[in-house]
């Protein structure tokens, strides 16, 4: 590992205000800012003094390997530590099922399937495992976890929460952020989306002019991401604070603010949640970041935002492409009195904290030795163990699961041959892909691997006109991420709909799988089937799956968010409201233990 000249690192808060003391103005807003990396030549870390670089969703190097990942890294870092004072960058990315934009690394579950495991433990060691994969290529900020308490599952963004349930999302988000945070090596946990991501209202994501010109989001895309949680205080301090406080008191250190409003202002904006609650009320030491561009939707003019944002409380902001009109643009606000230098040096002094809090000024690097086990055979039984448990078995009739090894069976679905689909968004690209996007196991390798003879046909079409004993069948939502995946008809589509009816015709019993990230509705598609799994987006090892369907584990899995009868019962609250009772309510899970 090389050696560069390195910062003393400032072992207590005198030392950290002896540092900031040094800096010029320069120096700090540096700090402060946050580059997507194909945005910024190497060098000007150096000139610009840059904080903190990430990548975005699919932000890969090419070829997208580990050793370039880490090599890519390691540049960045070696350019900030040839600044004056040598302090080291923070390398951010979104490693929110495994680290996931990274080609051979493992992608586990995610958290909506994490959530239907209830198992803390499991998410710790999920956590550990994508902190040494993180480490592994120089990078100590995860972008995760996401604490969303998903309130209207057309959003595109259910997924990534853990459940619609509060005490849910608070237990396993809290395990996650320790496994990544409480052992060595270190990584930072982002606990997002402050706050009420997940209560936004159907139609309210607004359009910005000044941003995106005409731009009119596609088909049902960005109704209700980034829109505004139109909820008395009350209603937020039940349901979606209470992450962030329990996040906090076991030590959190990083929170960043979510795109959305709240009753109509900008979270960017909202100096009585991130100052007042957050800092002051909840006793948040750590740095708050920015989301993705979000600071330039306050304003139509990108000072009147930037300061704005900054005196709200927000420490370092995700450009993430134009860093040189963000530095200039606070740099200007300091000087005219618009920012006071108070604030900046608040700013700066979290940052730094955390990065002495990390140990980043003794190994600014990570841990390169670690390369060989990015996407290990021990890190996939990990993987294997989550898909296992996160499978929520709906329906069970004529003794159908689990199957028999010995007797063949036909496999049709879109979802039967496609890794891609199984993963779901932020995985290899930020929405995702479909076919064989990464080193991972199908559901066609895992029956296969199980020992047991398969025909497959993605259509469901199959020659010979007997009845086949067994139709295994895998259909769902295809890959998207945030607003891209709002969604207003939860419905299978009609071609899923065919192939389980031409498996019906053709099959003695069949068995359906569904891969989504949330509920769909599926009260119509029910009674075709005799047994039904809920799968969720299981990632990469398919194996978890089989291991339950034939038997070798049995069915443990309840459900973290309701399945709704139809979609009059789609939000929540319409839901609570409805005179029949949701198709599958939070809790239910069938468990077979033959
Ligand atoms: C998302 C965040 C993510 C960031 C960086 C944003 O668009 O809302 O969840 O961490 O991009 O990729
Ligand atoms: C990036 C994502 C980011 C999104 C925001 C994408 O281009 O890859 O990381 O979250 O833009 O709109």
């Amino acid at each position: 590992m090389q050696q560069s000249p390195v910062q003393t690192a400032p072992t207590d808060e005198a030392a950290i205000d002896a540092l900031i003391q040094q800096m010029t103005l320069a120096e700090k807003i540096g700090q402060m800012t946050q580059v997507e990396k194909n945005s910024i030549p190497v060098e000007d870390v150096t000139t610009y003094f840059i904080g903190s670089v990430l990548s975005g969703g699919g932000g890969n190097p090419q070829p997208n390997t580990p050793e370039n990942w880490a090599a890519m890294v390691r540049a960045f870092q070696e350019a900030a530590l040839k600044t004056r004072l040598a302090i080291p960058l923070i390398y951010g990315s979104d490693a929110v099922h495994g680290h996931n934009n990274m080609h051979g690394a493992v992608i586990f579950p995610h958290n909506v399937g994490l959530g239907a495991t209830r198992d803390a433990d499991l998410v710790r060691r999920i956590a550990r495992i994508t902190a040494r994969e993180l480490i592994a290529t120089n990078t100590h900020f995860n972008f995760a976890p996401a604490v969303s308490v998903p309130q209207d599952i057309r959003w595109g963004r259910s997924f990534e929460g853990y459940s619609e349930d509060t005490s849910i999302v608070t237990e396993l988000a809290t395990a996650y952020m320790q496994g990544l945070q409480d052992e060595d090596p270190r990584v930072l946990a982002s606990i997002k989306h402050f706050v009420a991501d997940g209560g936004t209202i159907w139609g309210t994501a607004q359009i910005y002019e000044w941003l995106q010109g005409n731009w009119q989001a596609p088909g049902d895309s960005y109704s209700i991401d980034q829109g505004d949680a139109q909820i008395d205080e009350a209603t937020l301090r039940e349901i979606h604070l209470p992450p962030y406080k329990a996040a906090i008191d076991l030590g959190a250190q990083n929170v960043m603010v979510s795109f959305s409003s709240w009753q109509g202002v900008k979270m960017h904006a909202q100096k009585y949640l991130i100052t007042d609650v957050l800092k002051n009320e909840f006793g948040f030491n750590g740095f708050v970041i920015s989301d993705w561009m979000a600071v330039s939707q306050i304003d139509p003019s990108y000072s009147t935002s930037v300061i704005t944002s900054i005196n709200a409380g927000m420490d370092m902001v995700m450009v993430p492409f134009d860093y040189k009109t963000f530095i200039a643009t606070l740099t200007a606000a300091v000087e005219n009195g618009d920012v006071p230098i108070e604030r900046i040096d608040d700013a700066v002094r979290r940052i730094l904290r955390v990065k002495a809090w990390l140990g980043m000024f003794e190994h600014p690097f990570g841990r390169e030795d670690l390369l060989p086990e990015v996407g290990s055979a021990e890190h996939r039984q990990v993987a294997r163990e989550a898909v296992r448990k996160s499978l929520v078995l709906l329906k069970n009739e004529n003794n159908t699961l689990p199957l028999s090894k010995d007797v063949p069976v036909l496999l049709a679905g879109q979802g039967a041959h496609d890794v891609g689909m199984l993963c779901g968004g932020w995985s290899i690209d930020w929405q995702g892909g479909r076919g064989m996007t990464t080193v991972g196991t199908s559901a066609l390798d895992a029956v296969r691997k199980a020992g047991v003879e398969v025909q497959i046909s993605p259509e469901g079409t199959f020659a010979g006109g007997n009845l086949a004993p067994i139709g295994l069948v895998f259909v769902g939502e295809s890959p998207y991420a945030e607003g891209m995946g709002d969604n207003n008809n939860l419905h299978l589509s009609p071609e899923d709909i065919a192939v389980i009816d031409r498996m019906r015709a053709s099959c003695e019993k069949l068995v359906v799988v569904l891969i989504s990230g949330r509920p769909m509705v599926i009260t119509d598609v029910l009674p075709k089937a005799d047994a039904f799994v809920a799968a969720w987006l299981p990632g990469t090892e398919a194996d978890g799956i089989t291991d339950v369907l034939f038997g070798d584990y049995p069915f443990t899995g309840k459900l973290s968010f309701s399945f709704p009868r139809s979609m009059e019962q789609v939000p929540l609250k319409a839901l609570k409201q409805h005179p029949d009772a949701p198709l599958f309510p939070l809790g239910y899970g069938l468990i077979n233990r033959q």
